[in-house]
C-alpha cells in the first residue's frame, strides 16, 4: 500500500489554491514518504501558493527530513494578466505584479507545518547554481517553457542522490491533452533516454522516475 497523507493534511491541499489534482497530489505523498526515508532533503520548484508543498511538507514530517520548495513567486507566463491560469487575487495591489509569497505563508501556517519547510525565494537556476547537498527527491513543476524546464532539469537533476526520486509534472505525451506545453514532457523523455533514470509510476499528468545511475 502507497503511503497516503493525514486526513487533515489532505483537506488542507484540497482548501489550497493551486492547480494539482487530488489524485496526483496522493501519488506526490507517496514518492515523498518513500524518498524521505533516504534521509535527504525533498526539493520542489514551483511552490506557487503551497498546494504541493503541504503534502511534501508533510511527508518531510513524517520521514524526519526537510522540504525545500523555490520560487519567485512572480508567476508563471501562463499566470499573468490576460492569461488563462491567471488569478486576480495573487497581484500585490502597490506593484500591480504577481505576489503569491503571502498566500503560499498563510497556506503553510494553517496546515501547521511551517516548520517542516525552508522557502527559497528567487529564480530556480539561480539557486541551483549555488547548490552542494544531495537530494532525496526533486520535484519539477516550475515554468512550463522549454528554456525553464530544461534548466530545472539540468540545474537540480544533477543532485538527485542514488535511489531519489524525480518527480515532473504537467507531462502529457498527446499534444492534443496539453495545457501549458509540452516542455514537462520533453525533459521527461530525456531523463529516461539519458539511461540514469527509470519510470517508477505515472498518475495522470505526474511522472516519477528513480535515480539507478549517475548522469541526467
Ligand atoms: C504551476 S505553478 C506551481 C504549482 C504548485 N506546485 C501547486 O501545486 O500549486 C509554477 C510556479 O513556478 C514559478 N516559477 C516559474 N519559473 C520559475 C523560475 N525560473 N524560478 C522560480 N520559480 C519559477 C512560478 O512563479 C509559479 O508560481
Amino acid at each position: 500500500m502507497p503511503a497516503a497523507p493525514k486526513p487533515e493534511t489532505l483537506a488542507a491541499f484540497e482548501r489550497a489554491k493551486g492547480f494539482m489534482p487530488t489524485r496526483e497530489g496522493l501519488a506526490l505523498y507517496a514518492a515523498a514518504a518513500e524518498a524521505g526515508t533516504l534521509g535527504l532533503p525533498l526539493l520542489e520548484v514551483g511552490t506557487y501558493c503551497g498546494r504541493s508543498t503541504i503534502l511534501l511538507a508533510a511527508a518531510a514530517r513524517e520521514t524526519g527530513v526537510t522540504a525545500i520548495t523555490i520560487d519567485h513567486h512572480r508567476g508563471s507566463e501562463e499566470q499573468q494578466p490576460g492569461w488563462e491560469y491567471h488569478d486576480p487575487e495573487t497581484v500585490d495591489p502597490e506593484l500591480g505584479r504577481m505576489d503569491t509569497l503571502p498566500t503560499f505563508r498563510r497556506t503553510l501556517h494553517k496546515a501547521g507545518l511551517e516548520d517542516h519547510v525552508v522557502a527559497m525565494v528567487g529564480r530556480s537556476p539561480q539557486i541551483a547554481a549555488f547548490w552542494r547537498t544531495p537530494l532525496g527527491l526533486v520535484f519539477i513543476d516550475g515554468g512550463h517553457t522549454d528554456e525553464h524546464a530544461t534548466a530545472d532539469y539540468e540545474g537540480w537533476a544533477p543532485h538527485l542522490a542514488e535511489g531519489g526520486l524525480l518527480l515532473i509534472h504537467d507531462v502529457f505525451p498527446d499534444p492534443e491533452d496539453e495545457f501549458t506545453g509540452q516542455a514537462p514532457y520533453r525533459v521527461y523523455l530525456r531523463a529516461l533516454a539519458s539511461g540514469a533514470f527509470t519510470e517508477v509510476s505515472a498518475t495522470d499528468s505526474l511522472r516519477v522516475l528513480r535515480r539507478t545511475s549517475t548522469g541526467i
